[in-house]
């Protein structure tokens, strides 16, 4: 809902300093997150992702609800090398903010 996506807004913000979404986003030092619900891991043309990110795609992750609230858990922990030099977001209540954010920026 809308205030949930609000508050997924306001979380976004310790993501800004890597990330962008919305019609002008551009990689920056990570990738474009437009679509990333629902998306394989390590696709986003022109970003030049870790050997470990890569290995996932390998895998066939999908970057599903659930997988996205574990990566940003622990990313480190999620992705062993991964260069995503993020904590990550302890508070569930965050993490479900955010994803539904995410989710107002995939079709
Ligand atoms: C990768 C989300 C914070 C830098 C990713 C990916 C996601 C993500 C979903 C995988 C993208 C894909 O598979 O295409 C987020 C969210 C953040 C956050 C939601 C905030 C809660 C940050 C911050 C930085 C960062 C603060 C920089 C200090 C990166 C980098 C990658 C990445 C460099 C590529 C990782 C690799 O190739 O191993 N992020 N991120 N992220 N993120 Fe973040």
């Amino acid at each position: 809902d809308e205030a949930l996506i609000k508050k997924g807004a306001k979380v976004f913000k310790k993501c800004k300093a890597c990330h962008q979404v919305g019609e002008k986003a551009k990689n920056k030092v990570g990738p474009i997150l437009n679509d990333i619900i629902g998306q394989q891991a390590a696709v986003v043309s022109g970003f030049k992702y870790s050997k470990a990110l890569k290995q996932l795609n390998g895998d066939g992750l999908v970057w599903s609800d659930e997988n996205l609230d574990a990566f940003l858990t622990k990313p480190k922990k999620f992705v062993k090398g991964t260069k995503m030099t993020f904590a990550g977001l302890k508070k569930e209540k965050d993490r479900v903010a955010l994803i539904e954010f995410l989710k107002s920026h995939s079709q």
